[in-house]
């Protein structure tokens, strides 16, 4: 079943609306309301038009921009905007997540007002299966010049999402073909909850071996003397930066983070690389396919003292749409040298044969560099299925499966590590259900330096250096690269 969607807007959002309209009605095939201007979409009685179009739509899109829209006798004098909102609110008193409120700039008094009475009528949380729209109403409102685009709102419990989500489809497909349900590593970031669940893990879990990892992070001004790992990689950034220099003039740099969590390290790596490598400025792009931690790490580089209003986020799949991460950076950044942050190390959990290519291919220009975070793994050894009881990312790592309203349990989880023909590690954790249904939750894979060098010359890659650093884990030496490799 699709949604049907009214959108709400005065004259002056006519454009946004044909946008969203386009967007919803062409691409996510969903019933929209005709959108037109009012005199022309209503000949004939306009309050029983527009009456019966609220009464049959399930979810009500609002594009606020400097008015309300004008008032009339049948509004009793309550502007257009706020008449629609109330009279869709009636027929749906208690279901905040059918709202999703686009708010592109600073309105008047009366439209301040309206929001903030609405905003907690208003669901907070953003949808997965909005991303990819929210993406281009960023990208939109940007195009406008509008500074301000900013979205409260979203359909986040509306019974038809859990059809929409990604990560239903792609589970349901999965386990029509067999058994073993393997899972994008992206679900897990899918929901609000789930990034609170990450940054938890990173940041205040104290049992979490991510954090301990997180907080000894070497690119980091703060640390004091700097680790052999950022001594070396900065001669190789030097030499890369140095390219692009003409005379003295100090070197403008454009940073594209992709899938940047919360941000805290790559603001970290910002930093260092201003200090260190001889960088005048930085503008920096943060995509993420999480709205809610990409609104952390926004604010995070939003308030710092070295990208601060240089700063510009998307929300784009960088598995599914590598080419928008061009786009936008054409749109949102000066022409210039790019340096691309991959780290987390997202890169080790990423199935796709063929995405580091297309990172390459689609996404960068000639010249760019890429930093990317690896695991690297020496003499790995092969455990089979062990229960993984007491482990810290039990929350995060099952959290996807809520949406098939299945509630974990520890009993069900279970580690495996594998070690394929040319040495290199695997880890699964698999969450048993019932008989032989199992679903492969997170994978991650720790190679030799040999196989990630080889992987990033395959996918056309000049490797300039690969640094290793190894950091101690409750008594476990967990050893992690940094690869440096440029694009021909
Ligand atoms: C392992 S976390 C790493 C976060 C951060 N880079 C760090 O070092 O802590 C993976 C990040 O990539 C994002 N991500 C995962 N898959 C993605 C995809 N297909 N497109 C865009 N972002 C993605 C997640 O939302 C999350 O922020």
């Amino acid at each position: 079943m699709k949604p049907i969607v009214f959108i709400s807007y005065a004259g002056e959002s006519l454009e946004e609306a044909k946008w969203i309209h386009w967007y919803l009605h062409d691409i996510l095939h969903w019933n929209v309301h005709n959108y037109t201007v009012s005199s022309s979409r209503y000949p004939g009685s306009a309050p029983d038009a527009l009456e019966s179009e609220l009464h049959t739509s399930d979810l009500f899109i609002q594009i606020l921009k400097t008015k309300l829209g004008a008032s009339a006798a049948w509004t009793s004098d309550v502007p257009i905007l706020r008449w629609e909102f109330e009279n869709f609110q009636n027929n749906h008193p208690n279901e905040t997540s059918r709202y999703l409120l686009l708010n592109f700039q600073n309105g008047d008094d009366a439209t301040k007002k309206y929001i903030s009475d609405v905003s907690s009528f208003v669901n907070p949380k953003t949808p997965a299966c909005l991303q990819e729209m929210l993406a281009d109403v960023m990208n939109f409102s940007t195009q406008q010049q509008s500074r301000y685009g900013e979205l409260v709102g979203g359909f986040l419990d509306f019974k038809s999402e859990m059809e929409l989500l990604d990560i239903r489809k792609a589970l349901a497909k999965n386990r029509l073909a067999k058994s073993d349900v393997i899972m994008d590593q992206k679900h897990l970031y899918a929901s609000p909850y789930a990034a609170q669940l990450w940054i938890d893990l990173t940041t205040s879990n104290k049992m979490s071996p991510l954090k301990i990892v997180y907080d000894r992070y070497p690119f980091d001004n703060d640390i004091g003397r700097m680790p052999k790992v950022a001594l070396e990689a900065k001669k190789s950034i030097d030499k890369w930066i140095n390219e692009f220099k003409s005379g003295v003039a100090p070197l403008e740099l454009n940073v594209i983070v992709l899938g940047g969590g919360d941000g805290i390290r790559k603001l970290k790596t910002c930093k260092w690389l201003h200090k260190e490598c001889d960088v005048a400025s930085i503008n920096a792009l943060l995509v993420d396919i999480s709205p809610d931690l990409l609104a952390v790490a926004a604010e995070r580089f939003k308030n710092s003292q070295v990208t601060g209003t240089n700063t510009s986020f998307a929300i784009i799949d960088i598995e599914q749409r590598p080419k928008a991460i061009r786009e936008v950076r054409q749109r949102m950044m000066p022409p210039g040298p790019g340096l691309f942050m991959f780290l987390g190390p997202t890169l080790c959990n990423v199935t796709g044969a063929s995405f580091l290519e297309d990172l390459q291919k689609h996404s960068m220009e000639s010249g760019d560099l890429m930093f990317c975070e690896v695991l690297l793994c020496d003499t790995p050894t092969v455990q089979q299925g062990k229960n993984a009881g007491d482990d810290s990312r039990f929350d995060f790592i099952t959290n996807p499966l809520l949406t098939l309203s299945i509630v974990p349990e520890r009993k069900c989880f279970f580690e495996e590590m594998t070690v394929d023909s040319s040495g290199n590690l695997q880890s699964h954790v698999w969450y048993y259900k019932t008989g032989a249904d199992r679903y492969n939750l997170a994978t991650v894979m720790a190679a030799h330096r040999t196989h990630w060098q080889e992987a990033f010359k395959d996918a056309g890659f000049d490797v300039l250096d690969i640094q290793e650093h190894e950091y101690k884990v409750q008594n476990k030496k967990i050893k992690f690269g940094y690869v440096i490799a440029k694009k021909p």
